[in-house]
């Protein structure tokens, strides 16, 4: 922690942050300028535009403000209520949370329930069975359509299959997989069976997907040959081989089987007796399975995600409350009415909304959904406004990156498709700006349509923030209240609420139903990292502020996480991949305001005595090896290759004037440096 300065010292870090950055812009964020950029933000927060529902919308919402008053009253009632009439339990729980140990929580003690009985084989024996669950749209044109009885088959079978293979109750299964709906088929089976899966996104490298193996300790793998992506087969299997591989693991893995679905129908390595195709193993077998009840505090998932330090955390989920809150939410925030609406989440089911709103919540709910494979702009820009009109979609759920890039493409391209079907639209994964809000409204919700900003994370497993469409008039760029039963706050340094019109940093006061259970293996690290900061509050880690209604917006990440196009990633992972190439003495990370993406990796490298600088070829090859460590994904958009880096006396790199650099401004306070003229260093060797 440094000592320079008073207001920074003052704020207790995060453990696992330890330090001036995050500090830093946490006094940003909660100081009255908001780290907010792009848009004139502060004249928008004042400026009174409200969408109110209309009367028609309100009388027809499935929830109503009632929902608000009932949770405020007695919230573990609230939620209890909500748990028994939105799942069907084999056994009834005996006590709504045990918070007895924090932050350890215990939701519906005593319940025995099924994820997959309660998202499949109840709806068929309601009579649901021939409702479409999912409409599947490959990238290529392929379509397959599943009822819930088709559905329900499909996961009997896999469940056969995953047992017939040796995984039991409380074995983990690591899944890599592409948009398909064997991904879906693949979670509920795991589900069923009480196995743990844990999705390992496909844009991740092998040597990330055996990270996460070995971390999890994985006894099966299920992936498939490959995708398509824009056109061309794209490769997956490769990665599984590699992360699979002797030379490459260090402490060994657990893996003795690999399931292959078969997409795109290139080739493949094979290791007999490990490998064994879906189309016979699963294909073959029986659609005679009974899921039974699992303790409502039994493991569902594991899902990796970035924190403040180079090794990803397994954030845990547990089952009964989970599916109790992405349920509730689902059907509250989207109005969801699963006689009629169709609904598409376009997340992939690598990222946590992918697994809430595509592979559990719809499916409890008992709705009609979309799956779509590929990219929106293959074969051509209106791929997404062409599949919303042949499917009718009337809710659609996306991300502010998509919007903005919609935006850039220009409205002619949607206008030429009817969209009238679209009643409700969602966005999630990062602060929407107000621009981008009023043209989703405008061009694709028809000036009609509600929008839902859904603030949450992969730690809090459902949405927490969010207007309810029958109720809330909606502010374009705000995710507003606190949804019924969620005890959100905004805090400054010593913990204390501010007042509207302030900002500070975003915490929950109370536990909630669908909140992470722990990290894989490390609880100190769950305290430390969530728990610590303030007493008896997590911490999310977004600076926030309430408006003068006391209204929230969210203003991003207060450390050292970055978020680009909806996907979160740490500096602190891409400068240890970064300083893993030969070439590399030391590396700094920032994400810089990007139109599109919310943020863009900018790496400053120092190269070693040794090496030589080979410019752009050197720039490339340092991308590519980021992209071999972690992932297309965490590939730099832009490396500058520097003679020094700003560092603070006490050794700590100061992502902030970095960052005044990357985004062309001039450089802030630079007082604390431990050698001031580094700056001025950085900015002669940029002019060359
Ligand atoms: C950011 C994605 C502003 C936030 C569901 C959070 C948002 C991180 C919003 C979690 C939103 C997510 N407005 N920021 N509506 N939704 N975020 O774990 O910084 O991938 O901490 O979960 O995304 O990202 P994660």
């Amino acid at each position: 922690m440094s000592q320079e300065t008073p207001s920074s010292a003052a704020i207790a870090a995060p453990a696992e942050s330890g330090g001036t950055e995050a500090d830093a812009a946490a006094v940003r964020a909660s100081s009255d300028q908001p780290a907010r950029q792009g848009d004139a933000f502060e004249n928008l927060l004042h400026e009174d535009r409200r969408f109110p529902p209309s009367e028609e919308f309100a009388a027809n919402a499935v929830v109503t403000e009632a929902d608000y008053a009932e949770a405020d009253a007695d919230r573990p009632a609230f939620w209890s209520r909500q748990a028994r009439e939105l799942l069907t339990w084999d056994q009834d729980f005996t006590q709504a949370l045990d918070w007895s140990t924090p932050p350890f929580a215990k939701w519906f003690v005593g319940g025995k329930v099924n994820a997959a009985y309660n998202a499949l084989d109840r709806h068929v024996e309601n009579g649901l069975g021939d409702r479409v669950a999912i409409h599947f749209e490959g990238e290529p044109g392929d379509t397959r359509t599943y009822t819930y009885a088709q559905l329900t088959d499909e996961v009997k079978k896999a469940a056969n299959a995953f047992e017939s293979l040796g995984v039991a109750k409380g074995d983990r299964v690591a899944v890599y997989l592409p948009m398909i709906p064997e991904a879906v088929i693949t979670l509920l089976a795991c589900a069923r069976i009480g196995a743990v899966h844990s999705v390992v996104f496909g844009g991740f490298s092998a040597d990330a997907l055996r990270s996460r193996i070995e971390d999890a300790e994985a006894k099966l793998v299920v992936t498939a040959d490959g995708t398509y992506r824009r056109g061309k087969p794209s490769a997956l299997k490769p990665a599984v081989d590699d992360a699979l591989s002797q030379e490459g693991s260090g402490a060994g893995h657990t893996v003795r089987n690999v399931i292959v679905v078969k997409r795109n129908g290139q080739g493949v390595d094979w290791h007999e007796g490990r490998d064994h195709w879906w189309e016979d193993t699963v294909g073959a077998a029986s659609t005679q399975h009974t899921a039974v009840g699992h303790d409502a505090e039994h493991p569902l998932f594991i899902l990796y995600t970035s924190g403040t330090t180079g090794k990803p955390k397994g954030i845990l989920h547990t089952t009964g409350g989970y599916l109790t809150q992405t349920a509730y939410t689902h059907r509250a925030v989207f109005d969801l009415h699963p006689e009629t609406d169709v609904y598409w989440c376009t997340a992939d089911v690598g990222w946590v909304t992918g697994h809430s709103y595509v592979a559990y919540a719809p499916l409890i709910n008992g709705a009609t959904q979309v799956m779509y494979e590929g990219t929106p702009d293959s074969p051509h820009q209106g791929r997404w406004w062409e599949i919303i009109e042949k499917y009718k979609v009337s809710i659609l759920y996306t991300a502010p990156t998509a919007i903005r890039t919609f935006m850039k493409w220009g409205k002619d391209i949607p206008a030429k498709y009817d969209l009238s079907s679209i009643r409700v639209l969602g966005s999630v994964g990062e602060p929407i700006n107000p621009e981008a809000w009023m043209w989703y409204r405008d061009v694709i919700g028809g000036n009609r349509a509600p929008i839902v900003d859904t603030w949450w994370q992969t730690e809090t497993g459902a949405q927490m923030i969010a207007p309810l469409p029958g109720v809330t008039a909606t502010k374009p760029g705000s995710a507003q209240t606190p949804l019924p039963g969620i005890a959100v706050d905004v805090v400054d340094e010593q913990g204390e609420s501010v007042p509207n019109g302030s900002g500070g940093y975003l915490v929950i006061r109370e536990p909630w139903p669908a909140m992470l259970r722990g990290i894989w293996g490390d609880p100190q690290r769950f305290k430390e990292t969530y728990w610590s900061r303030f007493e008896n509050m997590y911490f999310a880690g977004d600076g926030a502020k309430k408006d003068d209604d006391g209204d929230i917006w969210l203003l991003g990440r207060v450390d050292d996480v970055m978020n680009i196009s909806g996907h979160r990633l740490s500096t602190t992972e891409i400068e240890s991949a970064l300083v893993s190439h030969p070439a590399v003495a030391e590396a700094a990370v920032v994400g810089a305001t990007d139109p599109t993406t919310g943020q863009a990796i900018v790496a400053f490298v120092i190269l070693r005595g040794d090496a030589v600088d080979t410019g752009d070829a050197m720039v490339q090859e340092l991308r590519n090896h980021v992209g071999q460590e972690i992932g297309p994904i965490a590939k730099p958009k832009t490396i500058l290759i520097v003679p020094e880096l700003p560092k603070t006396r006490s050794g700590k790199i100061m992502r902030r004037l970095l960052k005044d650099v990357a985004e062309g401004r001039d450089v802030g306070d630079a007082t604390t440096l431990a050698d001031n003229t580094v700056m001025q260093q950085i900015a002669a060797s940029l002019k060359k």
